[in-house]
């Protein structure tokens, strides 16, 4: 199995301390969605910073705030790091004004990310919704990547309207390594690909449940849908893995405000399989 996939969550450079780091490029991806390209601004952490796809960093501003936001590029490039921020408040309004040049500061990373390295030699099928491409896209790229650790890769992707698809520009270099289907939920009549919900795309590809592990990032009103056309086609709970989201401060389970029932969010999660949480049943709201 390839060094490139840890097993386990990279340890943070520090746990608490945030490290300053540099906006290399930005650019709007999506209304109210940006896009940036980063260093840290030491750099010998360039070297030494090193992640699981699916974990999250602290990203912070000083005097305006701090909030979790995913990695969204594989953890196989170095060098640089990236992350797709959604406008919702102060914070990520502030990050949005950042240029290159700028610096902000973030600690991490932290939480378990997807197993890829337990996934290897299986059929990939990665399900997003709306911003849930993110951290989905690091994960992609790394098996796009390293293709050869892999089976079959199918993204299923899904967006409120062809205005905020994510990655357009990139789904033509991962279907050179296997299969794309987009779906939006409104479309102007000029629109040439597909309208519906999400689970629809399940009914334009053929999967394998038996040697497939499916990896899903969206909004919770999303999950219920995918979760129930998954278990039709015969998926096992143990095979799908779900990046939960929820309000988080510390990120290093000390202060409980990610706490869902008997687990932290920002340590046991964001990525969880639905084995590890069944009959939590407010895990996936
Ligand atoms: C593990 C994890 C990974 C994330 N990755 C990304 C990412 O890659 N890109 C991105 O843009 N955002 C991501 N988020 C969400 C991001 O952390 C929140 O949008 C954050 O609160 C924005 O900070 P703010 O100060 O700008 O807005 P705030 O003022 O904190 O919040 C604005 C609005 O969002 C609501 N909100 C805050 N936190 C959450 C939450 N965790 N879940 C649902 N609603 C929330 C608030 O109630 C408020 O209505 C992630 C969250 C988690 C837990
Ligand atoms: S965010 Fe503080 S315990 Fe999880």
């Amino acid at each position: 199995m390839s060094e490139m996939l840890p097993r386990d969550g990279a340890p943070p450079l520090d746990e608490y301390v945030p490290s300053q780091a540099r906006v290399l490029e930005t650019r709007e991806l999506a209304p109210g969605i940006r896009h940036f390209i980063l260093e840290f601004v030491d750099p010998g952490l360039n070297k030494a910073f090193s992640f699981c796809s699916g974990q999250f960093l602290q990203v912070s501003l000083l005097g305006i705030g701090e909030a979790p936001i995913s990695i969204c590029s594989p953890p196989t490039k170095s060098d640089t790091f990236e992350l797709c921020v959604r406008e919702a408040g102060n914070l990520t309004r502030a990050l949005h004004r950042l240029r290159p040049g700028d610096t902000l500061w973030v600690r991490g990373p932290y939480g378990q990310g997807f197993p890829l390295a337990e996934m290897a030699g299986r059929d990939l099928v990665f399900v997003g919704g709306g911003i849930g491409l993110a951290p989905l896209r690091s994960a992609i790229d790394c098996a796009v990547c390293l293709n050869e650790e892999f089976g079959e890769l199918t993204v299923l992707y899904g967006a409120r309207n062809p205005e905020n698809l994510l990655f357009t520009d990139e789904y033509d270099s991962w279907r050179q390594q296997g299969r794309v289907e987009v779906i939006v939920d409104e479309a102007p009549p000029e629109w040439q690909g597909r309208t519906g919900m999400i689970t629809a795309l399940f009914d334009v590809v053929e999967l394998k449940p038996a040697n497939t592990s499916v990896l899903i990032c969206g909004p919770p009103v999303m999950f219920s849908f995918v979760l129930g056309r998954l278990k039709e086609l015969g998926f096992e709970d143990k095979d799908i893995f779900i990046s939960l989201e929820r309000h988080m401060r510390c990120g290093v389970g000390k202060c409980e405000h990610c706490v869902v029932e008997s687990f932290y969010t920002c340590r046991q999660g964001p990525v969880l399989s639905i084995d590890q949480i069944r009959g939590i049943s407010s895990a996936l709201r």
